[in-house]
């Protein structure tokens, strides 16, 4: 499990720009943004996030910016992107920004990056939505960090109210960042709630949810050394980091479900591969009537998928339903 994360390779190399270009100045002006990018995939060993550099600095539009003379700000931009990323700060921390499912999201520190798998669990969410009617439907996501769930979720179904949920201060301004920065898509239909889990909703939305989404810690703490160090060194370790067996935070969104959730509705949550039968077993000790898992791009079963349905017997401590897949 530690081995999948980050998602993020830098050995992906896109197909390298001419570099015939006429002599230049080693430094100053007269420098294109074609030498400066030359020198900064050089420095990186990566041309694909040289590229992305340059395009953040320059602001201009591949790949005419390179012919363009570099701004002496733009240039000074550059070198200091290229030296974080040495000091080996992730892409997207430097870059200060992600895509996720079509939107463009502020990162910085304060926030988990948004992963691909994490795109996945959006997408076996909407399929619960849509099964459950998203028209008017309320969606929560917990512990929603950037805010890339909860977005995602007003952005693509627009009759969605959806709430969002962190204990933590820096990743609630994050979250709050992109919700200003959604426009129109999002706009009123995405509110913020500071505290644990389900306990920082307004208590009149208890029984209300439709569907409830979270990716929760669920790194063991003995699995952390384990981790890529740019993970470790630069991301949250709330965000990371469940307790002694990674369960515990996925324990506590289930155990809190009962409390909140539409006698119809369902929720989703994304899990390490290794988890899928505890995680299994514990939506159904939290009285969940069906449980199953879902793979994710690369095939591994990621996506924990829990349903409530009105006229089943609340059953308490009974074994799992037969998973669908
Ligand atoms: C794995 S990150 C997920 C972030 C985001 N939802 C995503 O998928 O990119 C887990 C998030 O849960 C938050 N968190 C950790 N413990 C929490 C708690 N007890 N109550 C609420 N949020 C919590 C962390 O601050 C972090 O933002």
């Amino acid at each position: 499990m530690p081995g999948s994360w980050p998602r993020w390779r830098p050995d992906h190399k896109l197909a390298e720009v001419s570099t015939a270009a006429a002599p230049e100045p080693p430094s100053g002006p007269g420098r294109t943004w074609r030498s400066l990018y030359q020198q900064a995939a050089a420095r990186l060993g990566d041309h694909q996030v040289a590229r992305w550099f340059v395009e953040e600095a320059s602001g201009g539009r591949w790949p005419m910016v390179l012919d363009e003379e570099a701004t002496a700000g733009g240039a000074e931009r550059l070198g200091r992107m290229v030296e974080r990323r040495c000091s080996g700060e992730p892409v997207q921390y430097v870059l200060g920004h992600w895509a996720f499912r079509g939107l463009d999201l502020l990162v910085d520190r304060r926030a988990l990056i948004p992963r691909p798998e994490t795109e996945v669990v959006v997408e076996v969410a909407l399929g619960e939505l849509d099964r459950l009617g998203s028209e008017g439907a309320l969606a929560v996501d917990l512990g929603t960090g950037s805010g890339a769930i909860a977005l995602s979720l007003a952005a693509e179904r627009p009759g969605v109210q959806v709430w969002a949920t962190d204990r933590s201060e820096g990743a609630l301004a994050v979250a709050a960042a992109n919700l200003a920065g959604g426009g129109a898509r999002v706009a009123g239909r995405v509110s913020l709630a500071r505290g644990d889990w389900w306990e920082a909703l307004p208590e009149d939305l208890a029984g209300r949810v439709t569907l409830a989404v979270a990716n929760p810690p669920y790194i063991a703490e003995a699995e952390l050394a384990g981790l890529p160090e740019e993970v470790v060194a630069w991301e949250p370790r709330e965000a990371l980091v469940a307790g002694p067996t990674g369960l515990e935070a996925l324990e506590q969104v289930l155990g809190g479900a009962a409390r909140w959730l539409a006698p119809r509705s369902a929720l989703v949550a994304e899990i390490a591969p290794h988890q899928p039968g505890a995680a299994q077993a514990l939506a159904c000790r939290a009285g969940f009537d069906e449980a199953f898992v879902r793979p994710d791009l690369t095939g591994r079963d990621r996506v924990l998928v829990a349903r409530r349905s009105p006229g089943q017997p609340e059953r308490p401590g009974a074994p799992p339903a037969v998973p669908a897949r």
